[in-house]
């Protein structure tokens, strides 16, 4: 490209900012054709999309994102154009961006998902968990890379959870331990009948046999993965999901079983911890996990909690990685469909 070429897309660019965030339709399906460069982010980082969604122009969101703007490009700050929608409440724009990205998730994220599976089987991402030791410390429970496997923040998340779950009484199954926090507020429910708990890691295994959880009358412990021991199990009222060490597709996978594991009318939740570091991909993969879900017979609903008052800033510290930065959890409440659902 000559030095006027380059001057002049420049030039189409710094214009397509410009149009972009004044929502003029025309001028940017012009500087498009006129060969503005869609994905250049202006000098505070924020590229055409983002300009368009935070002034809440939706048919100018429309328009790039069929052009081919990318829905999940990040700028320094480390936020995307469905952030600057969402946070401004431009509904339009916010449905435009979220329907590109479920859609290129659904297609893409596959892709993206076996890779990550791949790098583990390289070994890349050095000991798999189940052969790491763990460590039990004050309020957390941390790996052998010092990441935290479960820590005591997310108490009254886990306390919503069980009551989500127990509210009918029945059979409830947990899969994953952890620092058991879950398992101690369904114990706090006279209503269950009985309750499950499987888990995989033998110093998370040793630690519920030290601490008692072998002896509760209605406890049943079920040490192994649960991709080895679900054949075994049998129906509930209701079930919980929250391991460590795992991807999406293993989320998705154990979601296959949720039609045999749970009886009718039964109610399922997993721990919400899906892209947590920015809030809009974090409801894109919401999005995501629901449309699944409805595909196996579940209704979904998430219930916002707010979490900022549950972390402060002692919480990260000495731990790899900071798993969880948005202020809302969106607790997931789902179930089988009943007749009357259909
Ligand atoms: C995040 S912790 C669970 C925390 C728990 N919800 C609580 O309230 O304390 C995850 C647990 O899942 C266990 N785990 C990991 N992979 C597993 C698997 N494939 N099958 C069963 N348990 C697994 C881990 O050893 C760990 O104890």
């Amino acid at each position: 490209m000559s030095s006027t070429e380059e001057e002049k897309e420049g030039t189409t660019t710094a214009q397509l900012w410009e149009a972009a965030a004044q929502g003029s339709l025309e001028q940017v399906q012009k500087l498009l054709e006129a060969g503005a460069d869609i994905c250049e982010g202006n000098a505070d980082g924020m590229t055409p999309l983002m300009l368009a969604a935070q002034s809440g122009h939706a048919p100018v969101v429309r328009a790039l994102l069929q052009a081919g703007a990318p829905w999940n490009a990040l700028n320094p700050s480390g936020r995307c154009a469905g952030d600057y929608a969402m946070e401004a409440g431009h509904q339009e724009a916010f449905d435009a961006l979220l329907d590109a990205g479920t859609q290129a998730e659904l297609i893409l994220g596959v892709v993206g998902r076996q890779e990550e599976k791949k790098e583990v089987e390289d070994g890349d991402h050095g000991k798999p968990y189940l052969q790491q030791r763990v460590e039990y410390s004050e309020g957390r429970l941390m790996d052998e890379e010092s990441k935290g496997v479960m820590m005591a923040w997310e108490k009254p998340l886990m306390e919503a959870h069980a009551k989500c779950l127990c509210g009918a009484g029945g059979d409830i199954l947990n899969v994953g331990f952890g620092m058991g926090l879950v398992d101690t507020a369904i114990q706090g429910y006279s209503s269950i009948t009985s309750h499950t708990i499987i888990e995989a890691h033998p110093d998370v295994y040793k630690r519920m046999l030290e601490t008692g959880w072998g002896e509760k009358p209605n406890v049943h412990i079920v040490f192994g993965r649960w991709q080895d021991v679900l054949p075994q199990l049998g129906t509930y009222d209701g079930v919980f999901f929250d391991t460590y060490g795992e991807f999406y597709d293993d989320l998705r996978e154990f979601h296959e079983c949720l039609p045999k594991l749970l009886k009718e009318g039964g109610v399922y939740s997993y721990f919400n911890g899906l892209c947590a570091t920015n809030a809009f991909f974090h409801v894109v993969y919401c999005q995501i996990v629901a449309l699944e879900l409805a595909h196996l017979g579940l209704t979904t609903q998430f219930i916002p909690l707010p979490v900022k008052e549950c972390l402060d800033e002692k919480t990260w510290l000495g731990v790899y990685h900071k798993y969880w930065q948005l202020d809302t959890y969106f607790l997931p409440f789902c179930q089988t469909k009943t007749e009357e659902d259909e």
